[in-house]
């Protein structure tokens, strides 16, 4: 009895430490795609602990890698001198560059439908898995106003035939017992400030010179006229209504994808706009909408591929009215391979500095006829961080997600354009399953909170196959991370230097990404 009693006193006495020390390891599972994903269900879910930073003159790493690491924490300590090494990186924190807005995903309806088929607890461990302290720390979310393809249904929030007041413009189901639940719950679990932003894909049938909510069309009529000017006013009853639930928008995009039809099939909805239609619905309509609106909303022009940088920059921003309302620019990913960033992203840079660069969709699987989702694929998450390091690199402040989760086959999308997610549900089973790309992702989110700004990093290489894509931030709190990643199939032992500091003698493993952080004092 007595003996049991004190064991009982030791176990309570160690349980707060448990739980303070909880992170939990991934429960692997192969489906043969060349990595692993990681299983979580109602009861069990893979957890990180918060960052906590050591004392200075130690670094933390997190290491994730092809083989089966999925963001595992380790400490080492500075040295004063290296061996010289093939590959060294060296900070420099005298050059700062741009901002960090932060990481994130899309709360499309396919999105919140595929969460919403878990059971309640499991919906905890999704949610806690992106947005808290035990997980990759989301601050950013995407939310399409009205359908977006990944719906089930086309519909906007006014059907009502030649409504120029917008009487019966209603929220849905979609969002009053889906999105903005969920919402609130991300919000709740949050501890960053969460910034969400509002894009649409189409406007109401009868607005449209096509008819229909479905397909492409162009807003009927010109800037400055009662089409122009009843759909600028329905963005702000958009914020309006959200506000009303308490959930606030740091950003709208003028238009998603107002170049589409390219890469979603002819029934997807969209309005297509020329640059000069932009600019003009944004200086004579969107524009002084807002900004007489209650609303602090800012707005973000483009929301398309980077093919079209700078020019779109020019014809919008070179309109001063129109730049003195757009706050930045929103960049989607899919035709990256063909743009190279310097031509496009840091061009728009150079001719327009004070509007920031801000990536708001990309995705995987898109085009792949039969593997919209490839679980546990590692290359998917790979593309992913390259992206981010590469725009990084080219001034951009942060890189949003599509869909934050999806279901087996890679939708619900009512247009069947099914792609892959970091978060992959099968609700028949109530699991869900956290792929590469999630930790990938994580390598970013978790550890460049808002704020953060790009520093200078100098690499010298001494060897041919010793290459490493890498960018380095200084943090709002003064601590120094470094993302490194290896894409290639042989590891690269390689060095870092923080002249403040000393040197990290270390390696990248083969096919695998770091995070690397510490304080100066
Ligand atoms: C949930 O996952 C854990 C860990 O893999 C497992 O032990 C447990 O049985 C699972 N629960 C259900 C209901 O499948
Ligand atoms: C670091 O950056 C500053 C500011 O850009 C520059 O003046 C200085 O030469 C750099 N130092 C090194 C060692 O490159
Ligand atoms: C919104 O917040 C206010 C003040 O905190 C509160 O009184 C109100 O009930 C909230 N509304 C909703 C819909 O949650
Ligand atoms: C900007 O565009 C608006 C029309 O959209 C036009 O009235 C105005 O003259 C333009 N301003 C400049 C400086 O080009």
């Amino acid at each position: 009895m007595w003996a049991a009693g004190i064991v009982g006193w030791l176990l309570l006495l160690l349980l707060p430490v448990a739980q303070v020390a909880g992170a939990r390891p991934c429960i692997p599972k192969d489906f043969g795609h060349g990595s692993l994903v990681c299983v979580c269900n109602a009861t069990y879910c893979d957890t990180l602990d918060p960052l906590v930073l050591p004392a200075p003159g130690s670094y933390v790493k997190y290491e994730s890698s092809k083989a089966g690491k999925r963001l595992e924490r380790s400490e080492g300590k500075f040295q004063s001198s290296l061996r010289t090494p093939g590959l060294l990186l060296t900070l420099n924190i005298s050059t700062l560059y741009q901002h960090v807005k932060g990481f994130g995903g899309s709360l499309s309806d396919a999105a919140a439908m595929n969460i919403l088929k878990l059971s309640q607890p499991a919906q905890d461990n999704l949610l806690r898995s992106y947005f808290s302290e035990s997980g990759i720390e989301y601050n950013l979310i995407r939310v399409p106003m009205a359908c977006s393809d990944f719906s089930v249904r086309p519909y906007s929030y006014d059907d009502v035939p030649n409504d120029y007041e917008l009487k019966h413009f209603r929220l849905v189901d979609e969002d009053v017992k889906m999105k903005i639940p969920l919402l609130r719950r991300a919000l709740a679990m949050s501890k960053r400030p969460l910034l969400l932003f509002g894009s649409p894909w189409t406007a109401p049938a009868w607005m449209k010179s096509n008819g229909d909510v479905r397909g492409k069309g162009t807003l009927k009529g010109k800037a400055g006229d009662k089409y122009h000017k009843t759909w600028a006013n329905y963005f702000i009853k958009f914020l309006d209504e959200y506000a009303k639930h308490n959930v606030t928008f740091w950003a709208v995009t003028a238009q998603n994808e107002p170049l589409a039809g390219l890469f979603t099939p002819p029934q997807a909805p969209t309005i297509a706009f020329t640059a000069a239609q932009q600019r003009d619905f944004i200086a004579q309509d969107l524009g002084p909408a807002l900004a007489r609106s209650p609303h602090r909303t800012r707005l973000l022009m483009l929301d398309d591929q980077r093919i079209h940088l700078p020019h779109w920059a020019k014809v919008v921003l070179g309109n001063a009215t129109a730049a003195r309302y757009v706050a930045g620019l929103a960049v989607h990913w899919y035709l990256d391979a063909i743009v190279p960033p310097g031509c496009s992203l840091e061009a728009t840079h150079d001719l327009f500095p004070d509007h920031f660069l801000l990536y708001t969709e990309a995705c995987t699987g898109f085009f792949m006829f039969r593997f919209a989702v490839s679980l546990g694929c590692w290359e998917r998450g790979d593309h992913y961080s390259y992206s981010i390091l590469t725009v990084m690199n080219h001034f951009v402040s942060g890189w949003t997600d599509w869909n934050l989760v999806l279901d087996l086959e890679g939708g619900p999308n009512w247009v069947k354009n099914f792609v892959d997610s970091p978060v992959i549900v099968d609700g028949s089973k109530d699991v869900f399953y956290k792929q590469p790309m999630f930790y990938h992702l994580g390598h970013f989110s978790k550890f460049i909170p808002e704020g953060s700004r790009r520093v200078g990093l100098r690499s010298r290489r001494r060897c041919l196959l010793c290459q490493l894509e890498h960018v380095a931030v200084l943090r709002p709190d003064g601590a120094l991370v470094l993302v490194v990643l290896n894409r290639f199939g042989r590891d690269v032992p390689f060095g870092i230097q923080d002249p403040a500091m000393g040197f990290i003698e270390t390696v990248a493993p083969a096919h695998s990404i770091q995070t690397y952080l510490w304080r100066q004092q």
